[in-house]
């Protein structure tokens, strides 16, 4: 029977999400999973650029399968993310599809009609031979972006960085735990939407969203009721504008931190900035959270620049990680 959680409902999550995180990551040696607070937070806010949608396959009461549906409500009001799970001794049988069309039927009820998908390829697989991405092909999406997930054991060695720290002259780096002060915020924002419209989007058809001081403010929101502590580090120009950011996660229950956005706006390249940032970033964090054990992050597939600088810092690719979506007019569930 496949039927929707309410995700307030602390048990109902809480089996979902088991199932889910089992289903997620099994097979895999490396690399994540949404922990689960990020998780119940991000589905359980009130919001109103996004909402989301659980549903779950139970045999008896074990839930099997899950179904997560995550709808732009501003922008892309046409997509859909879909993420479909089968927990590993219920595979091969067919539940995966009927969890699909399952996705389908809602997004026709909705009228959305490009699902959004995402699967991890570990190393040592295939694309077509990955359970995960062989499904989603062998559903009709296609690949739209390549990512890898990189990590960082910690500690970084304070050396390492202080020598990976470049000059960057008249610009000044600085920081907040949190929420970002008042006289900042609104230059913060207009950091966001360039960021939605810079970064690497490979062959994704959906657009960039567009950032303002309340969803900037929303989203801290978010954060603290998770019990999620944002580490942000903003350069500023000497004229006083806000010339890039970075941000570094830490997720209540969840160990390894998480290297978010990271951007140097287009009139301020070629500053050495984005590496400058990262370096502040994480001289932080080895200061202020010495026990975290690593530090994960993204990177575009031939975003050369910033993989550079990951590199120099340590990271080591983890696995590959696929975009993909699909038309409505494609049909293969
Ligand atoms: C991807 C995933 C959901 C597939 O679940 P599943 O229940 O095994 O999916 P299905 O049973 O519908 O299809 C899997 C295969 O079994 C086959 N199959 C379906 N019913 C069958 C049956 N009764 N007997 C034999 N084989 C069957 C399908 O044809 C398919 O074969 P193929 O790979 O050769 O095309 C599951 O592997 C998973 O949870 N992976 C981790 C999460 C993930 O990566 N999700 C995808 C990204 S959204």
């Amino acid at each position: 029977m496949i039927g929707r959680i309410d995700p307030h409902d602390a048990h109902a999550f809480d089996s979902w999400y088991e199932a889910y995180r089992e289903a997620w990551l099994d097979g895999r040696e490396t690399g994540g999973v949404i922990p689960r607070e990020a998780l119940r937070g991000a589905v359980t806010a009130e919001r109103d650029d996004a909402a989301h949608q659980l549903h779950a396959a139970w045999e008896g009461d074990r839930i099997v399968g899950t179904l997560m549906l995550e709808l732009s409500l501003k922008e892309n009001t046409e997509y859909a993310e879909v993420c479909v799970t089968v927990v590993p001794d219920r595979r091969g049988r067919g539940l995966g599809a009927r969890l699909l069309a399952e996705a389908e039927r809602r997004m026709a009820e909705l009228g959305r009609t490009v699902a959004v998908a995402e699967a991890p390829v570990p190393s040592g697989w295939s694309r077509r031979s990955w359970p995960g991405s062989r499904f989603a092909l062998g559903h009709g999406f296609t690949v739209g972006l390549e990512e890898d997930s990189l990590l960082l054991d910690l500690p970084v060695a304070p050396e390492l960085l202080a020598r990976l720290r470049p000059d960057v002259g008249d610009y000044r780096m600085r920081e907040w735990t949190g929420a970002c002060p008042d006289d900042l915020v609104e230059a913060f924002a207009d950091l966001y939407t360039v960021m939605q419209r810079d970064m690497p989007s490979g062959d994704m058809s959906y657009v960039p969203e567009v950032w303002d001081v309340e969803r900037v403010r929303a989203l801290e929101a978010r954060r603290a009721r998770a019990g999620t502590v944002a580490l942000v580090t903003v350069a500023q120009a000497p004229s006083g504008g806000l010339a890039g950011f970075t941000v570094l996660s830490l997720v209540a229950g969840e160990d390894v931190v998480g290297q978010e956005d990271t951007l140097v706006t287009g009139a301020h390249r070629g500053h050495r900035l984005g590496q400058a940032l990262k370096v502040h970033n994480l001289e932080r964090l080895v200061r202020d959270f010495p026990d975290r054990p690593a530090v994960r992050t993204w990177n575009a597939v031939g975003n050369g620049y910033m993989r550079d600088i990951n590199v120099a810092l340590g990271f080591r690719v983890e696995e590959r990680h696929l975009e993909l979506e699909r038309r409505a007019a494609v049909t293969g569930a």
